[in-house]
């Protein structure tokens, strides 16, 4: 019979795949290290148990104890598999960036799930490096895993994927290109991989808003860097112990658009169906193939699996929501396309100012047509309330007939993008579009900035 003893023993030896019709235009060879064959479908599993294992070791995590950790996710479900297997409790801190797919599965496998701002500073109380730190010291028996400077993270990647990716390329590696966040994957295989050949070069990839690359090129640790972005898994605000910058080549930083398109495309391209830091890091690849020659064999590492992302980045209306679909817009009809279920808003001349105030609140809009015995005779936009209510604040209980700007023009469905963007202006803030059963939509400036990027 050939069986693991339990899920554990199962976590490793994930396959080498080579990419085609992504890196078409990359010389080099680019094979994938896809790790969502791992039982908790990501490469962390690998550095979940090895943390717990040393834990055990060193005499801080005791027999029936609670692990405690804030995790993007997949380090969790590393951390639930071996807490099941070995009889731990575990809390998992997540931000709310994360996606909902990945702390349902958390909790699908037992753990408890606690959600904290990310929009916070590190060390505001609500973080949820912060809110790990205290749920640690408040609860019995517990043991904080810090995953960003416990070291045995590094060394898992160091003691099972290095050697890994080193033996599936029989040692012609060339280049080793990830994702950063902890560091534990690019510092524990790049500090392999340089002691096997210190030519091998190894890549970091990062992401707007994060410190990592400035920090390497010029030992400066900026706050400017920092602001939220979308991306999951990569990029940090903090510089966590298991970087180890001296291994690391270059940092590259990729653009959560791009994240999303390219996470996209290995999907429908490849057929690997993997999460949003492997889209930041074949992108990256291509961002850098100038400094590849046909002879270099890359190694990328793709850490998760897609189905931890289906609300989101497989999610169309998620994707347009953030401009990161490349829809072919050039009439009004395809603008409106994009809204063509809700209905338009639009005031009576003899309503109140103050109604137009209301209404512009409660739909969160900014410009709204005005309308007497069914045609568009005016408009009211939020800067023309504005400075009515500024200079004269008496006339919140004027008609709106009395204020209102000239009415929106008129255009066809079949009215180009560019024919828009000329009747538009800073008197103009928006266009009417004539549908052909007779009905109406607005197109706003925001509309036309939206569609062009
Ligand atoms: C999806 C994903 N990508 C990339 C990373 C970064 O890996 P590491 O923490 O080993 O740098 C993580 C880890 O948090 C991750 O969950």
């Amino acid at each position: 019979m050939k069986f693991y003893n339990n899920i554990l023993e199962t976590i490793g030896n994930t396959p080498l795949v080579k990419l085609n019709k992504i890196a078409e235009g990359i010389s080099a060879t680019v094979l994938a290290k896809v790790e969502t064959t791992n039982p908790g479908n990501s490469v962390k599993d690998r550095m979940a148990v090895k943390m717990v294992e040393d834990a055990e070791k060193a005499g801080i995590l005791k027999p029936g104890g609670t692990i405690i950790e804030g995790t993007s996710g997949n380090t969790g479900m590393g951390l639930a598999l071996v807490a099941i297997i070995r009889g731990y409790k575990l809390i998992c801190v997540l931000n709310d960036k994360q996606s909902k797919e990945k702390m349902d599965i958390l909790r699908a496998v037992g753990a408890e799930v606690v959600v904290c701002p990310t929009a916070v500073e590190p060390s505001d109380p609500r973080s949820y490096y912060q809110v790990s730190r205290r749920l640690a010291a408040e609860t019995p028996n517990s043991w904080y895993v810090n995953q960003y400077d416990n070291l045995s993270n590094r060394l898992a990647h160091y003691e099972s994927t290095g050697p890994e990716i080193w033996e599936q390329t029989d040692g012609k590696i060339t280049h080793f290109v990830v994702g950063v966040g902890t560091g534990g994957t690019i510092s524990g295989v790049g500090k392999y991989l340089k002691e096997k050949n210190p030519n091998i070069k190894i890549w970091g990839i990062d992401t707007y808003g994060s410190v990592f690359k400035k920090y390497k090129e010029t030992g400066i640790f900026d706050e400017n860097e920092i602001y939220p972005y979308i991306t999951e898994g990569i990029g940090e605000d903090i510089l966590p112990a298991n970087v180890d910058f001296d291994l690391i080549d270059l940092f590259e930083k990729v653009t959560d658009k791009d994240a999303a398109v390219y996470t996209r495309k290995l999907a429908r391209e490849e057929g690997i169906f993997v999460g949003n830091s492997a889209g930041s890091a074949i992108k990256g690849i291509l961002q850098l193939k100038d400094q590849l020659k046909p002879e270099d064999v890359v190694v990328v590492l793709f850490h998760d699996h897609g189905s931890r992302y289906v609300g989101k980045i497989f999610n169309d209306e998620w994707m347009r929501e953030r401009g990161f679909l490349d829809e072919n817009i050039k009439t009004a009809a395809d603008i409106v396309a994009k809204h063509q279920d809700a209905p338009l808003i639009s005031l009576y001349s003899e309503e109140l100012v103050s109604h137009a105030i209301a209404k512009i609140r409660k739909f969160d809009i900014s410009q709204i047509p005005v309308m007497k015995d069914g045609k568009f005779v005016g408009s009211i936009d939020d800067s023309k309330l504005f400075q009515t209510l500024m200079d004269h604040p008496e006339m919140k209980d004027a008609p709106l007939s009395s204020i209102m700007n000239e009415a929106y023009p008129i255009v066809k469905e079949a009215t180009t993008l560019e024919e828009i963007s000329k009747l538009i202006s800073k008197s103009t803030p928006a266009v009417l579009v004539e549908l052909a059963n007779g009905s109406h939509h607005i197109v706003t400036k925001y509309d036309i900035i939206s569609a062009m990027v």
